[in-house]
Order: structure tokens, then C-alpha cells, then sequence
């Protein structure tokens, strides 16, 4: 196989943060074992995830009955996936763990009954192709799922934001475009599929107080690490200077909902 194109994101050295920032509750996790479950019900057993990472949705879908194909670009990603796995061996025997691209998958037409992508096509240049190559490999009749974390952010948190992206752009950090959006990438699959839905699983709250955020920044800068560490600590020391002058106080509440939303097509006979 080709050697995989490099993500956006340098998701090698963010494997060992990855499950620490982005877990999902309880409550998402059982919410999306509930609509994996209806997928065996309806005989749709197997299940390819490009962009996999650490197994964040895979567990809970190998937990559901599925039967998962979890494929990366990254290897400590799958690492840390494999490693999971080992702790797992009830659902283990039922994952297959592939080395590859999603936008040149190593698989044969229509060899799965439905395909997912969660988090992962802003990160693909050539996004469109990995959602046309997704299709390729889900039988007609089959479904291809995006699962999305749809977002709000309160006015706090959309202020502290934008000041961090200044204060890193400022400093030559250049942002992942955030391209396809979530509206954007469910036009894709409507192109490509038939009978798409949207459907939301759950939606919780999330949150920290401001001194909290600030002592956390360091765990940040496996994301850019593109920046010398000069700049990065001259960015750190510039923004707790903003923060000071910004009216949000150590314990301001810096929040937002996020709804877990699965959005669904059906594969066409001749795709
Ligand atoms: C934000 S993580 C999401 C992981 C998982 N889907 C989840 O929601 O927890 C994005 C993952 O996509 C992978 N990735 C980025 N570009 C890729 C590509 N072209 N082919 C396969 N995986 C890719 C990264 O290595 C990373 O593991």
C-alpha cells in the first residue's frame, strides 16, 4: 500500500492527550451503543471507521455487537487503540486494526454494511474523496453515518476563543481550516446517498471556570507544535495577559452544549 498522506493534525504526538481531552459521558457513550444496537438488529453487523484514532466510537460499537474495521494514518493512535483492545478481549476477537488512508482505502467494493466518519473529514485535504471512497467500500442498501459534535459555545467561552486563536495566529500558528463544516459535509452525503436523516443521540454540558482553563493551557501544545517553544511560551504569557484585562474573572464560567448528532444515508444501488 501507499505510504498514508500525513493528517492536518500531528495526531502522532496528540495520541496520549487524545482519550484525556475529547472522552465522551457516560451518557453519550450509552446513547450511541443504543443506535450501534439497532444496526445489528437491522442486520447491518459490520462496520468500517476510517480516521478511527484511539477507538473512541469503536468501543462503544464493538460494544453494541458490531463487528468494526478501525483504520488510522496514525500508528500511536492505533497504538493506543490495540492496547484498549488487549484490556477488552470480550469485543477484541470482533476489530480489525488497519494502518491506512481513509482517502485510498485498502478494501475491496461494498465489503461493509455501513461506514462511519466522527471527527475526521476537516483534517482530510482531499475530504471528498475519502466520503467517495467511504461509499465505494459500503454495500448498496448499506448506510454511511456521520457522527458530528455539534457545538455551542456560551459567550464566554466564544470570547476566550477567539482571543486564543489570535494570540496563537499572531504568533504564526496556522489554524486547520475547518472545512468541510458540519452542513457542508451532510450536503456531501447527500450527494453520494440517498434517504439522508439526521438524528440527535444526546447533549450534554461541558465547562470549566477560568483558572482551571488557564492552568490547563500546557496540555494544549501537542497541538502546535509547530511553534518554537519561545513562541509558544511567549503566546501563553500574552494571553494570561488579555485574561487579566479581559473582565473574565479566575472563576468565570467558560461553557458550552454539545448534541451528539448521527447523520444517515443509504447507499444506492449503483454508486
Ligand atoms: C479527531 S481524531 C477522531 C478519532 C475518532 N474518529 C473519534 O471520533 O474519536 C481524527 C483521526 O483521524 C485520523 N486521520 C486524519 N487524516 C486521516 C486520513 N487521511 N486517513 C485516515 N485517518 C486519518 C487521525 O490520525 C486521527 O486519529
Amino acid at each position: 500500500m501507499d505510504t498514508p498522506a500525513l493528517p492536518r493534525l500531528p495526531f502522532d504526538r496528540i495520541a496520549e492527550v487524545f482519550d484525556d481531552q475529547r472522552a465522551l459521558p457516560p451518557d453519550a457513550i450509552a446513547a450511541l451503543q443504543r443506535a450501534f444496537a439497532e444496526l445489528v438488529d437491522a442486520g447491518l453487523a459490520s462496520l468500517v471507521e476510517p480516521g478511527a484514532g484511539t477507538g473512541r466510537i469503536a468501543i462503544p460499537a464493538l460494544a453494541a455487537g458490531l463487528r468494526v474495521t478501525a483504520l488510522d494514518v496514525s500508528v500511536p493512535m492505533l497504538d493506543t487503540l490495540s492496547a484498549r483492545l488487549r484490556r477488552l478481549p470480550e469485543v477484541a476477537d470482533r476489530c480489525d486494526v488497519v494502518h491506512g488512508d481513509a482517502t485510498a482505502l485498502p478494501f475491496d467494493d461494498d465489503r461493509f454494511d455501513t461506514g462511519l466518519l466522527a471527527q475526521v473529514l476537516y483534517l482530510i485535504p482531499a475530504w471528498e474523496q475519502a466520503l467517495d471512497e467511504l461509499v465505494r467500500v459500503v454495500r448498496p442498501a448499506g448506510r454511511v453515518m456521520l457522527l458530528q459534535e455539534r457545538t455551542w459555545m456560551s459567550p464566554e467561552l466564544d470570547r476566550w476563543d477567539v482571543a486564543w486563536r489570535d494570540s496563537t495566529e499572531q504568533s504564526g500558528h496556522v489554524p486547520v481550516p475547518q472545512v468541510p463544516d458540519d452542513d457542508v459535509s451532510v450536503a456531501a452525503l447527500a450527494e453520494r446517498t440517498n434517504q439522508v436523516a439526521e438524528r440527535e443521540l444526546v447533549s450534554w454540558e461541558f465547562g470549566q471556570k477560568v483558572d482551571d482553563a488557564l492552568a490547563g493551557l500546557d496540555r494544549m501544545r501537542p497541538l502546535y507544535e509547530a511553534l518554537p517553544d519561545a513562541a509558544w511560551t511567549s503566546v501563553v504569557a500574552g494571553f494570561r495577559r488579555w485574561q487579566a484585562t479581559s473582565g473574565l474573572a479566575g472563576d468565570s464560567w467558560l461553557g458550552g452544549t454539545v448534541t451528539l448528532t448521527l447523520v444517515t444515508g443509504v447507499v444506492p444501488a449503483c454508486s
